[in-house]
């Protein structure tokens, strides 16, 4: 089966979290999704496709920009995430969830005029296949606009606290940044030819340098991000104790306050933001 890692991954561990953590996720990654939104100019009465959709931010902001006459429909592998998304939309009849792996999904064909994603099409484990799979839902000459990190040294949300665990804690295995994951997207020379050779048209790059904003304080912004991303890998690894988790707390707080502004916590992030169309 398709993406079955990726399946197991988002509807427990990862889907866990997110679910947890969803209000300081959605605040953290807004700027992300204004950029995608704000590229993807979706006119009033669209049927947009929204991949990856997670809890359903995305949904619901994209839902507001097509008005009731348009449409939208969040797809997305996770059960966990989806039961969130379904509660948030619940009011909201111009949209709905699909619990399906975007790559093998049987979709209609051309239901939809345009696609977005807020970093939810960088897990599939052929990412050809998976838009081949996809573009058959797009209408000819559809917007595709995606967000997906940009290189990994330039987003020290991730890198950050890999680093500061790792000197806490102890060393963690390289990852593999091309197999499935948060950097698969993060080399644009290696993806462009793959989105091509799935059909799509006019497909452009844009790094955009924006800051992540996460809400809170310097102490509970460092305590919930040990509960995601690698700050939380590190510690499951090592079984950490009570005082581990409080020494690595600390440090990341310590990292943390270098990134306080006048507007709060304000921490520096290169996105990816892809635009294509659909062949046709
Ligand atoms: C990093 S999360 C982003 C969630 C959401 N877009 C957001 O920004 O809040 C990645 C999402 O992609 C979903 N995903 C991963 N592989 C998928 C696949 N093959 N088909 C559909 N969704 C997938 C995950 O379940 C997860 O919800």
């Amino acid at each position: 089966m398709s993406n079955a890692d990726q399946e197991e991954f988002w509807s427990t561990v990862a889907g866990r979290s997110w679910v947890a953590l969803q209000l300081e996720m959605d605040a953290m990654l807004q700027p992300v999704l204004d950029l995608v939104l704000h590229r993807a100019a979706l006119p009033a009465g669209a049927r947009v496709l929204d991949i990856g959709c997670g809890t359903g931010a995305s949904v619901l902001q994209a839902a507001e920009h097509v008005g009731p006459q348009g449409h939208v429909t969040g797809l997305d592998i996770s059960q966990t995430m989806l039961d969130l998304a379904r509660s948030r939309l619940k009011d909201h009849p111009n949209t709905e969830c699909l619990k399906a792996d975007a790559q093998v999904h049987a979709f209609e064909a051309h239901d939809y005029d345009a696609l977005i994603s807020r970093f939810g099409v960088m897990f599939f484990d052929d990412t050809t296949a998976a838009f081949s799979n996809i573009s058959r839902a797009l209408a000819p000459g559809a917007s595709l606009t995606f967000a997906a990190w940009g290189p990994a040294p330039q987003n020290p949300y991730f890198m950050q606290p890999a680093k500061i665990a790792s000197e806490v804690l102890g060393p963690m295995d390289k990852m593999d940044r091309t197999l499935p994951g948060p950097f698969a997207f993060e080399d644009h020379v290696r993806i462009i030819p793959m989105l091509q050779a799935a059909g799509l048209q006019d497909v452009l790059v844009d790094p955009v340098s924006l800051h992540l904003t996460p809400p809170g304080t310097v102490q509970e912004t460092a305590e919930k991000m040990c509960q995601i991303g690698p700050a939380e890998r590190t510690l499951t690894h090592y079984e950490a104790t009570d005082a581990d988790r409080a020494r690595l707390v600390a440090a990341l707080a310590d990292w943390l306050t270098r990134c306080e502004t006048d507007r709060g916590i304000e921490v520096p992030a290169l996105i990816n933001l892809y635009q294509a169309k659909a062949p046709g």
